[in-house]
């Protein structure tokens, strides 16, 4: 919605380290370098050079902790921690700020990398946001990337072509020296994306099949992807939930409608979406960091101006904000086509939606797919506003109203649900083109216009702002 505060990735953070023999040190440095490399800017600071006040305005910081005798802190590290540990301290102090902590230790020691552990666990009582689990070295062990791998780098990504070009220089053993030059050969492109794109092969996939890489430490930043954010459409109105004295439904809170990625390869191979899939294994409590980005939905100024939203499936989460949020409003002129499988199983907010019609502010047309009798055709949303060409034409032709589409590009592909097999979808199928045909139908059919000028109505209405898709594939 528009008024949501626009607040990017930061591509700034500080580091602090806590160090006695310097592995902290060294930990901080490397983690600073790779900052570097993907074009974030990190200061990086002994926390005795550090003025605990400062703390107060930061948005991110990762900590690199050493433990010395019996689990203390080292002397670096006092300061900070005392002030921390301070009893006054209000408990939302840190709202603002998100942190990782790197902890390094020894488990020959009873107190394992314990100043550590003790400063992820004070931060987070004080309002910050652990943005990772902790991360622990053992100096037992080698300090691995295992962390890193896990955190911040897609290993679960299906792999481009660079990655297998960096690949090359890194595998010792002939076969698959061969196997990679024939990949990247012009001639192998095809036989590259029957090995990796068409199964959705994975980076951990074939990493267990050319077993013989090893990637060294500096160039972990350069051959795998980072993790990217993954997009998800509000579905509250923020208004509505904050400010009305007779709804707060729900102040301090932001909705999702979230379809769970799962799906099986041509392989057979199950997969699941790598942040649904986090999603899911939350639990009530559980914090996690997110982002807020200013999508492209605006409402028109003048409430009186119809809209008419299409959102089908997941689609409907940004069209339930624009309703709440219009309603709240006091506007009337509020139409909603939303579609799914079947009324009883994929309905989402069904009886809000009724609620509004009872209440007369919403015009609501459901489009269940499968719940037509045996052999007749399955109805999407397009389908039913070709049917509702007079009021479709009436409300966007006669009265200058508005239009959202919203949701998953391809209808007819049930992506929503577990998929058994990868199903190729023609371009015919696609939702937002279906839509867009059948504001043309209603412009032909009852505004009297050629197929040419239904056509200009429609880059006309995008021009104007009037009618904007956001969609994902
Ligand atoms: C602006 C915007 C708003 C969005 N809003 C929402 C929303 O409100 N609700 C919502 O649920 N989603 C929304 N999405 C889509 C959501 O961001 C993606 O579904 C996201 O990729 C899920 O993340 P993931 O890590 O779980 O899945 P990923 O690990 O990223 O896996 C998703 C990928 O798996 C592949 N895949 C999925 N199904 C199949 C299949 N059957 N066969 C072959 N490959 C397949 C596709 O390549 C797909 O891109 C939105 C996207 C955008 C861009
Ligand atoms: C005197 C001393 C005491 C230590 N005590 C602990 C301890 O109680 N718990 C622990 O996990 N590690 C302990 N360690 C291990 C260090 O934390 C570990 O070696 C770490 O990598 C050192 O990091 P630094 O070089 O940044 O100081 C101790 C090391 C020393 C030398």
């Amino acid at each position: 919605m528009s008024d949501i505060v626009h607040d990017d990735h930061p591509r700034t953070l500080t580091i602090l380290f806590a160090t006695e023999t310097g592995t902290a040190q060294e930990i901080a440095d490397r983690v600073a370098m790779q900052c570097r490399r993907i074009h974030v800017q990190a200061r990086i600071l002994s926390m005795d050079s550090y003025s605990p006040a400062e703390l107060i305005s930061e948005k991110m910081v990762i900590f690199s902790v050493a433990t010395t005798g019996s689990g203390k802190e080292p002397r670096a590290m006092s300061r900070l921690w005392n002030m921390l540990l301070r009893s006054d301290l209000p408990e939302d102090l840190f709202e603002d700020l998100s942190f990782a902590v790197f902890g390094l230790g020894d488990t020959a020691y009873e107190k394992f990398c314990w100043p550590a552990k003790l400063l992820s666990r004070r931060l987070a009582s004080l309002g910050a946001t652990e943005i990772s689990a902790r991360g622990e070295g053992d100096e037992q062990h080698p300090l691995g990337f295992a962390w890193l791998l896990c955190t911040y780098l897609d290993i679960s990504a299906v792999p481009r072509r660079s990655f297998f070009a960096m690949l090359r220089h890194f595998v010792s053993d002939k076969l698959e020296e061969e196997k990679l030059d024939e990949f990247l050969s012009p001639e192998g492109a095809d036989e590259l994306y029957d090995y990796c794109q068409k199964p959705r092969r994975t980076i951990r996939e074939v990493l267990e099949e050319f077993r013989s890489a090893r990637i060294p430490r500096e160039y972990i930043f350069d051959v795998f992807p980072i993790l990217r954010p993954r997009q998800f459409s509000i579905a509250s109105s923020m208004k509505a939930g904050f400010y009305s004295a007779f709804c707060l439904r729900h102040p301090r809170q932001i909705h999702l409608c979230i379809a769970i990625v799962r799906y099986k390869t041509m392989l057979k191979v199950p997969r699941r979406g790598v942040c649904t899939d986090y999603l899911v294994h939350l639990k009530p409590g559980d914090r996690l960091p997110i982002g807020l980005q200013k999508g492209l939905f605006a409402l028109p100024p003048d409430t009186a101006t119809p809209i008419i939203c299409v959102g089908p499936g997941t689609g409907a989460a940004p069209m339930r904000s624009i309703i709440e949020e219009r309603t709240f409003l006091g506007s009337i002129a509020n139409t909603l086509y939303f579609g799914c499988r079947s009324a009883h199983k994929d309905q989402h907010y069904a009886t809000e939606w009724e609620a509004y019609v009872v209440a007369g502010s919403l015009t609501y047309r459901p489009a269940f797919s499968r719940d037509e009798p045996e052999g007749a055709p399955r109805r999407y949303v397009q389908d039913l506003i070709r049917e509702d060409s007079k009021r479709t034409w009436e409300l966007l032709g006669v009265q200058r109203g508005w239009i959202y589409i919203s949701g998953y590009q391809v209808l007819s592909c049930p992506f929503e649900n577990v998929l058994t097999k990868t199903i190729h979808c023609s371009s015919a199928n696609k939702m937002p083109a279906g839509v867009k045909a059948a504001i043309m139908h209603a412009a032909q059919t009852e505004g009297a216009k050629t197929k040419e000028q239904a056509q200009d109505f429609v880059w006309m209405l995008e021009r104007e702002g009037r009618l904007v898709e956001e969609c994902w594939s």
